[in-house]
């Protein structure tokens, strides 16, 4: 196992959200449109979710790298941290405002952070944990003294508006954390981070359009192969089990139980994912973090959103520990945990 010569921690966040609410009656008539129906009250009671919010894409303030730049900037603002302090960019997003450049580099540009190295990263819903973990071992070999981290996503343009069954999920989003070195002592940084992927159940989560191996012809467009494609019965069942074994991992690894978590946060997909989640890992319900019944699932930006949101009013205070627990796309899975 290689020593690491530094420990990292978060030491500011910043979280940035479109104004468009789109409540689950302006789902119900967007699909009703293709004929499709649903209503307020299966959305409601199947998902948690009472709205989410849509990026108005007409308004460059509102694309992905601009509500990462929101994100970032308030998260600086906490660190204390101006944008040519930044050495290392990573842009968890599964929607780039861009194939090329990367969002990173959009964000970069932005914000002026002329002396960081910019990447994005495609961990999907897993993506902001993914992408704590690269900065923790950047920084740790020392070769990163502050990283800025932010997932974001503008994941309605993916919609597919005869799909009943995904289309009432996703909003737009972003959040941020500056990461920065810390003594590989100190008890309040980053403790772990446990990543995995299992490619085989690709097929659970695909937007087959659209990438090299599929140009978006009219025939791809026609059969909507270029928007999200989802078995959700299946990622329920996998997200379950992985978030469960995900937090026994990261407690076993440091030698904690769930009594020793103050703040637990789980990727926001389904409000009935994170009550059977509760359920299993025998964690009292007003531990676990939950804001998906206003923003539906932003992708790689919950975690991050979550995390900001609880900083900020005070919910997390110094010294708390906090479990981090990730799914997605992939399938993506991990878990991360912290002491503020
Ligand atoms: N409105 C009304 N009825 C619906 C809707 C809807 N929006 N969606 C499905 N139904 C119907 C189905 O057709 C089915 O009807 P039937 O029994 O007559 O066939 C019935 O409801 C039950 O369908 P299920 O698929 O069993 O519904 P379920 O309770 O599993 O809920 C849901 C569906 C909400 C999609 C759930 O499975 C889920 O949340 N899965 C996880 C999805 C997820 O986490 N995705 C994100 C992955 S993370 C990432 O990387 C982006």
């Amino acid at each position: 196992m290689i020593q690491m010569q530094h420990g990292a921690k978060i030491t500011g966040t910043g979280s940035a959200l479109p104004e468009m609410r789109v409540s689950n009656q302006d789902i119900v008539a967007r699909l009703a449109v293709n004929s499709v129906e649903t209503s307020n009250q299966w959305i409601r009671e199947r998902t948690g979710i009472s709205e989410r919010r849509f990026s108005d894409l007409s308004n460059p303030h509102e694309h992905n790298s601009s509500l990462g730049f929101t994100a970032a900037t308030k998260a600086l603002e906490m660190a204390g941290k101006h944008p040519g302090e930044i050495d290392q960019i990573i842009y968890a997003t599964c929607s780039p405002d861009t194939l090329l450049p990367s969002t990173a580099c959009w964000l970069q540009h932005k914000l002026g952070a002329v002396n960081a190295w910019a990447m994005d990263l495609n961990g999907a819903c897993s993506g902001f944990i993914y992408g704590l973990g690269v900065a923790e071992q950047f920084i740790g070999t020392g070769k990163t003294k502050t990283a800025l981290v932010v997932g974001g996503e503008v994941l309605h343009p993916y919609i597919n508006w005869e799909d009943r069954n995904s289309s009432i999920l996703f909003g737009d989003g972003a959040g941020a954390a500056v990461v920065a070195a810390a003594p590989a002592d100190t008890p309040r940084r980053i403790l772990s981070s446990h990543l995995k992927s299992d490619g085989h159940l690709w097929e659970l989560l695909i937007m087959p359009g659209g990438g090299s191996s599929m140009e978006v012809t009219p025939e791809v467009y026609a059969q909507n192969l270029h928007k999200l494609r989802m078995s959700g019965k299946e990622i329920f069942k996998a997200a379950v089990r992985t978030l469960s074994e995900y937090a026994h991992i990261a407690l076993d690894a440091n030698g904690m139980t769930i009594e020793d978590i103050d703040w637990f946060l789980p990727h926001q997909a389904n409000r009935r994912i994170l009550e059977a989640v509760a359920q299993r890992l025998r964690i009292p319900d007003q531990k676990v973090l939950i804001n998906l019944d206003r923003y539906g699932n932003t992708s790689a930006a919950t975690v991050p959103i979550l995390l900001d949101e609880a900083v900020r009013d005070g919910r997390i205070q110094p010294g708390h520990l906090i479990l981090m627990d990730v799914f997605g796309a992939g399938l993506t899975y991990g878990s991360l945990l912290m002491r503020w």
